[in-house]
């Protein structure tokens, strides 16, 4: 650890510290030490032909959506096998010990809440039984891949099942309407639940800084939530390898991979 990076990050834990109000904004990179791939890092094997703007569409599942199912149950099965690293942990240990603190993820993966549960001793890793005070303080912009729901209807439920998508014929389709089913995610051009991304923006309003980590912050309108912080008049930390369009906004930038960083930074105590 360099001496720059040591002063930034000392610096901004003591901030952090010291706020009143603390919105975390997270994106892949939070998960990588958890091993799920980035999606601007390159894409391995047989996907790195793709870019996610080809496959996380609806109009590449109205093309091919056997194809788009291919892509969802490898990252699913991925998403399974994987389990919450160091920054995880740290943001949920954050939100329990600081009740103003709001996380604000675009990850679909899961991992901050299943480390959320495990923070507040939820045996069954379900979020849904967190206090309805700490759930508010969980915002999931771009939706669950371990849910599914219908692209007709309002059908929804949660599923970590294999999918089989050898062809269009054998795509798993609505119990209630017999529409194809589709991962219960956010695609490219679809818009975000409107309360969770309203909520979103106020966090981020509200708070004095807003800490971004993981996050190539280069989709919208994820990434103008820190823009809102900055507004009003706060202050954003980054937390990343590289850097971003955001760096050059951040009062403090730790060059760092999160399951490093946020342990130290989010420390409370
Ligand atoms: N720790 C912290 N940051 C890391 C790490 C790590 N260990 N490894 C990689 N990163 C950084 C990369 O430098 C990059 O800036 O994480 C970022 C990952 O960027 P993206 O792959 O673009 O992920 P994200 O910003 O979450 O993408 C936003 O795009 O495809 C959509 O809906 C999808 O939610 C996703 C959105």
């Amino acid at each position: 650890m360099g001496h720059d990076r040591r002063d930034q990050l000392t610096e901004a834990a003591q901030a952090i510290r010291e706020a009143k109000e603390v919105v975390i904004l997270t994106g892949a990179g939070v998960s990588a030490e958890s091993g799920i791939p980035t999606f601007r890092d390159a894409m391995e094997g047989l996907w790195s032909r793709y870019r996610p703007e080809e496959l996380a569409t609806p109009e590449a599942f109205r093309r091919d959506p056997a194809l788009v199912w291919r892509w969802y149950d490898m990252r699913r099965r991925g998403v399974v096998a994987c389990r919450p690293n160091p920054a995880h942990e740290a943001v949920a240990h954050f939100l329990r010990e600081r009740s103003s603190a709001t996380l604000v993820t675009q990850n679909v993966d899961g991992l901050h809440q299943r480390a959320l549960a495990g923070a507040w001793g939820v045996a069954s890793g379900d979020v849904a039984e967190l206090p309805e005070s700490v759930r508010v303080r969980i915002l999931t912009l771009h939706g669950d891949i371990l849910a599914v729901r219908c692209v007709a209807c309002d059908y929804l439920r949660p599923d970590q099942d294999p999918v089989a998508a050898e062809s269009d014929h054998v795509l798993p389709r609505c119990p209630q309407c017999d529409q194809l089913l589709r991962p219960a995610v956010v695609w490219f051009g679809e818009m975000l639940d409107g309360p969770t991304l309203e909520a979103a923006f106020e966090a981020a309003a509200r708070a004095d800084i807003c800490v971004v980590a993981g996050t190539s912050a280069v989709v919208h309108p994820a990434a103008s939530i820190p823009e809102m912080t900055l507004r009003s008049g706060g202050r954003l930390v980054e937390v990343n390898p590289a850097r971003t369009p955001l760096s050059g906004k951040a009062y403090w930038r730790v060059t760092g991979s999160a399951g490093e960083v946020l342990p130290t930074l989010l420390a409370t105590g």
